[in-house]
This record gives structure tokens, sequence and C-alpha cells, in this order.
């Protein structure tokens, strides 16, 4: 039986065994998938495991997307532009690492048909899957992204990977059609981004990375405000099943019985 991890650190609110045990299940693949927590210094542990052909392949979540980098043989384009790795696999013995959250954002977005091309987005949050987000963003062809984190030295790093991007400072509201809540702040019930959201006007369109709680502060507001919303889900969704079609060969169908798994 072949075994799959998801290595992160916390990691027991993580819904990928759920989602990715439904599929090997409903695919009658002979694999389990389990997660794991590591500390940053038992990483190595993972790849001489995979390298061993113990672990055959594995997600990696927040914080280590980077931090498993230089254990890794090759990365794909996409997770060299990003510096940012969710997907490991082994291919002719060599550890390859690859970025689906790109993906993950970008089926998300087409599946709801979100007209995004030539929008002004306005991201909220500098941590680890922001490059990806920007990347599919740029890849979706958007007219402008601005960016603004509590820490502005992050945000400011990432104008290294994607030079074309605008630094706002925290608390300033640009002009845009699309704000996007890449921070933490929503995890837990009561958390409130202070923000004064109050004069954006409407037809804009309010999207949180975070899907549980499903309906955050953030998305609450957009809505009373009068603006389309949309929570992280099927971002995680479709990254998810983009591993999986990495690992075994087959694209899974997305259906409602997956999709409710993760209420
Ligand atoms: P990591 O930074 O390890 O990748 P993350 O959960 O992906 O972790 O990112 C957390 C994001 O939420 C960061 O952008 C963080 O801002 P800082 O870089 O300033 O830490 C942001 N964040 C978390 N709590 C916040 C708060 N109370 N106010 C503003 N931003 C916050």
């Amino acid at each position: 039986m072949k075994k799959y991890l998801v290595i992160g650190n916390p990691i027991s609110h993580s819904l990928s065994p759920r989602l990715q045990n439904y599929w090997i299940k409903n695919y009658n693949i002979d694999a389990i998938y389990e997660k794991e927590k590591l500390n940053e210094d038992e990483l190595e542990k993972l790849f001489i495991n995979m390298r061993d052909k113990k672990v055959n392949g594995a997600n990696i979540t927040v914080p280590f997307k980077k931090a498993v980098i230089p254990f890794l043989d090759k990365l794909s384009a996409e997770a060299e532009s990003t510096q940012a790795v969710n997907t490991i696999y082994l291919e002719n013995d060599r550890l390859i690492g690859h970025n689906t959250d790109i993906d993950g954002f970008e089926m998300g977005i087409k599946k709801i048909n979100y007209n995004i091309s030539n929008k002004k987005i306005f991201i909220l949050g500098a941590g680890g899957v922001v490059p990806s987000i920007i990347y599919a963003l740029n890849k979706m062809k958007v007219s402008e992204i601005s960016i603004a984190n509590r820490t502005r030295k992050k945000a400011e790093n990432l104008k290294n990977l994607f030079d074309k991007l605008k630094i706002v400072e925290w608390g300033k509201i640009p002009d845009f059609d699309m704000i996007i809540n890449a921070t933490s702040i929503g995890l837990k019930k009561d958390d409130e981004i202070n923000l004064n959201l109050l004069s954006i006007g409407k037809n804009k369109f309010f999207y949180d990375v975070i899907y549980n709680p499903k309906e955050t502060n953030f998305l609450k507001t957009g809505k009373k405000l009068g603006n389309a919303t949309e929570n992280g889900k099927l971002m995680f969704i479709y990254q998810a099943a983009s591993a999986f079609n990495i690992w075994h060969g087959v694209r899974p169908v997305i259906n409602d019985e997956a999709i409710k798994l993760l209420d």
C-alpha cells in the first residue's frame, strides 16, 4: 500500500486526509493519506522516507512551503517562480517540488465564473499562500495587484518575485475590483480586520482564503455592503485534486459530496 502525507505545524485541523482518502477510496487506489506534525529540524526525516519509498508523496502546508526547497532535486516552473512547494513526488528517483495552490486558486475562480481579467486586485497579507495567488492572478491577466501587510517588509520581499506589485500601507485602501483576505484574521470567529471598508461602494468581489469558518467577518462585511463574496473552499479542493492527479494519474471529479466533506 502506498503512503501519502501532509506535513505542517500545526496540522491537526487539516482536512486534506479526509478529502484525499475519499478520492483514494472512490478510485480504488491502494493507498492511505495521513497527516504528520513536524518541527523544522525534523523535515529531513520526510525526505529520507520518500527516497526510501516509505512515503510516496507529500503535501506541504504552513509554515514549511519554502523551507522544504533545499531538500528537493528539482522544482517545477511554478514552484520556482513562487518559491513555494505544496506537493512533492518522486520521479526517476528524484524528488520534485510542485505548487498546486496556483491551479487551486485559478480553477476555483473559473468554477464560479468570475471574470477576473483586467480587474484591479487588492491583497491583504503576505504569508505562505500569497505568492501562489499572485502568480495565478498574473496568469489570469489582471490589470494590477496591490498588497498591504501589517509587516511591510514581508510585502516588499514579494517584489523580488513579482516586480510590478504595488505596496500599500497597512490600513490604507487603494481602488480595487476584488479584495482578497490572505491573512489569518478570521480563523477565529470573532476576528475582525481593522480596516475601514465602508466607503468602497458596491460591485466589488470579496474573496477570503479561509473556508473554515465558512463566512468570516470580512466576508460578512463585504456582503452587508452589497458585494459578491466567496471563501477559499474551492481553492483548497482544486489544489488537492491537482496533487491527487500528480500522484495517482487521475483527476478526481469535484462533486457535491466532495465539497460537503469540508463542511
Ligand atoms: P506565515 O506568515 O507563516 O506564512 P500565514 O498564516 O500564511 O503565516 O500568514 C499570516 C498572515 O496574516 C501574515 O500576512 C500576517 O501578517 P504579518 O506578516 O504582519 O505577521 C497576517 N496577520 C496575522 N495576524 C494579523 C493581525 N492581527 N493583523 C494584521 N495582519 C495579521
